[in-house]
């Protein structure tokens, strides 16, 4: 069931629990996190870059697919496909492809600048039904080329944005997109109750899920953030089990070249990591 992330979110803050934000790739990867996110009845966001989108050959792909997908296995968990750092262009594409969430990302403009872009897709997005993700301090690590250094957002910050009716907001407390660097120094968790102090009930997310060790993940979760999003986790394990089919020579087996056969461990990855990360985020039985 494709949705927004509104009421899933809301749900997620009240509760206490967070729901994940896979980011996906291609077919196997989209077909991974919803049979997941079926069988384990928990709601689930689609996580998709701009990057990823044109890697798909466009949104529109991205959304027929998802929504075709969605119907043909019979998924009932609510389902939202959402933009992920979204420019302000994507952002209207994406709006037009049939998403159902978007993020906006106007953390590296002017404070201003950002509030009027965010303000202007916000209301298109609330006029269409689709929920909306903006953010305040750019988040650290390298995305789609976006390069940030793990920054703390300004809780005063975080209020203006949040009061513009956002459905949930992004804000940078130290993390950082993709593997972590063995000097991090970890979350900062009294920035992030500083800004949940602030904005109340507004659902916070945590980017850069990859690699934050559990009990970060538990603590920020009880300060208010109830989207986590993974992204490089899901390659790396995809990744892995597809070097091992290849190193043990099973696609110099029969027909161990057919991409159905060679694919399935890295898919099988996949589904093991989001059962995980849906178990630690507390969205099992959540749908
Ligand atoms: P990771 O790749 O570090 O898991 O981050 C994902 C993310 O935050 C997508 O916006």
């Amino acid at each position: 069931m494709l949705v927004s992330a509104t009421e899933m979110l809301k749900k997620a803050k009240a509760g206490h629990y967070a729901v994940g934000q896979f980011n996906i790739n291609n077919l196997e990867w989209t077909k991974a996190v919803l049979q997941t996110a079926q069988e384990l009845n928990s709601p689930v966001i689609l996580g998709v870059s701009e990057g990823a989108g044109k890697y798909m050959t466009g949104f529109k792909t991205v959304a027929a697919m998802v929504k075709a997908m969605d119907e043909s296995l019979g998924i009932t968990v609510p389902v939202a496909l959402h933009l992920d750092h979204g420019t302000y262009e994507g952002a209207k594409a994406c709006i037009e492809a049939g998403f159902s969430s978007i993020m906006f990302d106007g953390s590296h403009f002017p404070l201003e600048e950002n509030i009027a872009k965010s303000k202007e897709i916000i209301e298109i997005c609330h006029s269409k039904g689709i929920s909306v993700e903006c953010e305040v301090g750019t988040i650290g690590g390298e995305e789609d080329g976006v390069i940030g250094a793990g920054e703390v957002a300004d809780p005063e910050e975080c209020k203006m944005i949040a009061d513009l009716g956002v459905d949930m907001l992004a804000a940078g407390i130290g993390n950082i997109h993709g593997v972590y660097p063995a000097n991090w120094a970890g979350l900062n968790f009294e920035a992030l109750d500083a800004i949940q102090q602030k904005t109340g009930e507004m659902p916070l997310v945590l980017h850069g899920g990859t690699g934050i060790p559990d009990d970060m993940i538990k603590k920020a979760v009880t300060l208010g953030v109830s989207k986590i999003n993974v992204n490089t986790e899901c390659q790396l394990v995809f990744a892995e089990a597809t070097r091992k089919y290849i190193e043990a020579g099973k696609d110099l087996q029969g027909k161990g070249f057919d991409p159905r056969k060679l694919l399935a461990p890295g898919t099988e990855a996949i589904k093991a990591k989001v059962k995980e990360k849906m178990e630690l985020f507390g969205s099992v039985g959540k749908a």
